[in-house]
């Protein structure tokens, strides 16, 4: 695909991400690469710019990360970021002063030069400052065009070789003038059209899977989710019913998830679309075990089976669709970025590949979980599937704690039910990031009309979030806690206690298990 492009080299910052939204908000594509990625794997025509990220190390450090010096020489412009700043000033001769002391937070900046990167930026304004190490001598060409209070060369241009470095980060929303020097580099700086839309992706992504697709067979694992929709409504207006998609039942679904799925895709969106009752397989892998993650290691393991089974009655399959976006691609490919521990294994389709030869296609694994929504307002997909909460794959089975049984996933996903269609009711779902309800190991005792009742407890959990790394309670008003805790003990048999959780992560996860 030949397209426009900025790359964004990833030196460890973590505001990476950011730099990306903000460039492909100005319409234009970019990629995030890690420092030794192959400079023979890029298309100089394609690239218009290249953007240093900041990052923890400090140039001189053992090991700092660096850059291949050939990308100086292919004539495209950079803008170096902070720790990418003083790369810049290293490599091509200047001097960096090492500091003990970092400096955090607020700066004013006072801009010597408005030429490109800072045209139409304010003399002074705020920037948001997050740095020990700074550019002490400049390389050759180089002139000063901001500074700062504590930092005499806050920011320099070579205009003859469109080389710019800020000792501050743009990207942040703190910084005044974030939005407009990015634009600057991006547009006057980089010349990118900035034809970069949901609707080019559409149709540049279609036309590249028919002709990868050719006649072969497609296979995708639907889930309901917003991922693995829009890959399957995307896959599907490339190739039609030459993709099919499996949907597995597989017993710890929420209610009426199986009816809604064939609902929307089987005839709305007329997908080729299996579904597999596999729940007994399921829940009888899962009798008798209470360790979360035996349980996710079982439910993977079966999903793999039974997807396994389905593929080969299908036949002549050559490629695995999925529904990966680029935080996980990013995630697993950066040096610096990925979580350090695995907290909870978080089993998707990801095992699938290895073990059935297929080749992978994933349409979305260049985007944002925004912006995939944005694709799928684009291809008309209803907002009850675009809006939906995230829903773990293992599904119920880590929100029943202890044993899983049909009889308790019957229980919580009534519960569940209640709480999230109050939470619509309300006009609270879509302010909330995700939803649902947890079945406890316990009993309560209770008492209803004059009897004594002796039941199961259920916890409800609501949070507010951007990715679901960190996460705080949702604010639910009392008088909704209240119509929730009602509509549960007084419609759900089995259940007279309800408790709200109030933690959040960290220290606690999402999920309760
Ligand atoms: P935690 O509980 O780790 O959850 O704070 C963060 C987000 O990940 C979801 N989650 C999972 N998703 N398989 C999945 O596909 C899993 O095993 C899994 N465990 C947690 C969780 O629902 C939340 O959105």
């Amino acid at each position: 695909m030949s397209r426009e492009k900025i790359l964004i080299i990833d030196f460890g910052s973590q505001y990476n991400q950011l730099i990306a939204r903000k460039v492909r908000e100005l319409n234009v594509f970019c990629e995030i690469l890690p420092p030794d990625f192959s400079i023979e794997s890029i298309d100089p025509k394609e690239v218009k710019g290249i953007i240093f990220s900041g990052g923890p190390a400090s140039v001189y450090s053992k090991g700092a990360p660096q850059c291949d010096r050939r990308l100086f020489s292919l004539g495209i412009p950079i803008l170096g970021i902070c720790y990418g700043m003083q790369l810049i000033s290293k490599m091509l001769g200047g001097d960096v002063a090492k500091s003990h002391r970092r400096e955090y937070g607020r700066a004013s900046l006072n801009v010597t030069n408005h030429k490109l990167l800072f045209k139409d930026v304010p003399k002074t304004s705020i920037s948001w400052m997050s740095h020990g190490d700074k550019v002490r001598r400049m390389p050759k060409g180089f002139i000063r065009i901001a500074k700062s209070a504590n930092t005499s060369i806050a920011a320099f241009a070579d205009f003859n070789r469109n080389f710019f470095g800020v000792q501050f980060h743009p990207e942040v929303e703190h910084t005044q003038a974030g939005k407009t020097l990015i634009k600057n580099f991006v547009k006057l700086i980089c010349r990118c059209r900035a034809d970069w839309s949901m609707k080019s992706f559409i149709t540049e992504t279609v036309s590249d899977i028919r002709s990868t697709v050719g006649h072969d067979k497609v296979i995708l694992g639907l889930s309901g989710g917003v991922d693995s929709s829009v890959a399957a409504i995307l896959i599907n207006k490339a190739i039609g019913h030459k993709l099919v998609c499996i949907f597995v039942d597989n017993g710890l679904l929420r209610k009426d998830e199986a009816v809604l799925v064939k609902e929307i895709f089987r005839k709305h969106f007329k997908l080729n679309l299996r579904c597999v009752d596999a729940s007994e397989e399921f829940l009888t892998n899962l009798r008798g075990v209470t360790e979360p993650e035996k349980k996710r290691k079982i439910i993977g393991r079966t999903f793999i089976k039974v997807f396994d089974r389905e593929a080969k009655s299908i036949g002549n399959v050559k490629y695995l669709a999925q529904g990966t976006l680029y935080p996980d691609l990013i995630e697993s490919k950066s040096a610096f970025g990925g979580p350090s521990a695995t907290i909870k294994t978080h089993h998707n389709v990801g095992g699938l590949p290895k073990k059935m030869k297929l080749k992978l296609i994933e349409p979305l694994k260049y985007l944002f979980k925004d912006e995939v929504r944005k694709v799928g307002r684009e291809l008309k997909m209803p907002q009850e599937v675009l809006g939906r909460h995230p829903f773990p794959g293992p599904g119920l089975a880590v929100r029943i704690l202890g044993d899983v049984t049909k009889e308790r996933c019957d229980i919580l996903r009534e519960v569940d039910d209640r709480f999230i269609n109050t939470l619509k009711r309300e006009n609270l779902y879509d302010k909330i990031w995700q939803a649902f309800a947890v079945l406890l190991p316990i009993k309560s005792v209770g008492v209803m009309g004059d009897e004594r009742t002796y039941e199961n407890v259920a916890a409800i959990r609501a949070v507010t979030s951007v990715d679901g790394m960190t996460a705080d309670w949702a604010w639910i008003p009392y008088d909704v806690l209240a119509k929730i805790s009602n509509r549960i003990i007084n419609e759900v048999k089995g259940v007279n206690r309800v408790a709200y959780d109030i933690s959040s992560k960290p220290p606690s996860t999402i999920e309760w298990e």
